[in-house]
């Protein structure tokens, strides 16, 4: 199944499934962001809208872009407010944003889905207003090389979606690559349990 469908599917449980990686991206991003100040801002694979919601409190205007119609749905179900677009399209493609617009680019559990982060670097570049803020929170590379995938059950089973892993090496590279710096790198584990293969990894990177 291709992932925008898996999406589609997954929608209708993704808020309400038992999932320890999307409760504790809230968790940590709240935390990493509220140190920020940021006006516009661009969501990348915005999904049910689950961090559209609180990044409400403090941005004037965001654009929260997806390609997955029911995931769409249900964030447009949860959030009315007429500071927040949301836009069907695939991240693979130009984005349709103005150059320079935004001060803070989020992602939250999307890149494992992209082949090619340096498109991606690329285009942030473009959106990002000078010293502008790309905060990235992702499935720790140790846990995909423990062989973690997005996944969920369905009534055909489990369902585990095309995901690619991504070194830190290869984050830090490509930024470097496409004149960010580093200015943030945290890893985030389950219950603050730092013997245990940490969950998530976060960055923090300024255009240069
Ligand atoms: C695991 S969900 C994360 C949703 C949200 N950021 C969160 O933290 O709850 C990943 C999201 O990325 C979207 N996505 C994946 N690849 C994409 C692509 N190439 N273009 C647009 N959206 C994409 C999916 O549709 C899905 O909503």
């Amino acid at each position: 199944m291709s992932i925008e469908n898996a999406y589609n599917v997954w929608a209708e449980q993704y808020d309400s499934n038992e999932n320890k990686t999307r409760d504790l991206d809230k968790i940590t991003a709240i935390e990493i962001l509220s140190n920020y100040n940021f006006e516009n801002v661009l969501e990348l694979g915005c999904g049910t809208g689950k961090n559209t919601k609180w990044l409400l409190e403090k941005a004037k205007k965001i654009i929260a872009l997806d390609f997955s119609q029911q995931m769409l749905n249900k964030a447009k179900e949860k959030i009315n407010n007429n500071k927040v677009t949301f836009i069907k399209c695939n991240l693979l493609q130009p984005w349709k944003v103005n150059n320079e617009f935004v001060d803070l680019i989020t992602s939250s559990l999307m890149l494992e889905h992209i082949k090619d982060l340096d498109f991606i670097f690329k285009q942030a570049y473009l959106k990002l207003k000078p010293s502008g803020i790309f905060f990235i929170n992702e499935l720790h590379p140790f846990k995909q090389y423990n062989g973690s995938k997005a996944r969920y059950e369905s009534e055909n089973g489990t369902e585990v979606l095309e995901v690619y892993t991504h070194h830190i090496s290869e984050y830090l590279i490509t930024a470097k690559n496409n004149e960010f710096i580093l200015i943030e790198i945290q890893e985030q584990f389950d219950n603050e349990d730092e013997n245990e293969i940490p969950r998530l990894i976060s960055f923090v990177f300024k255009k240069n």
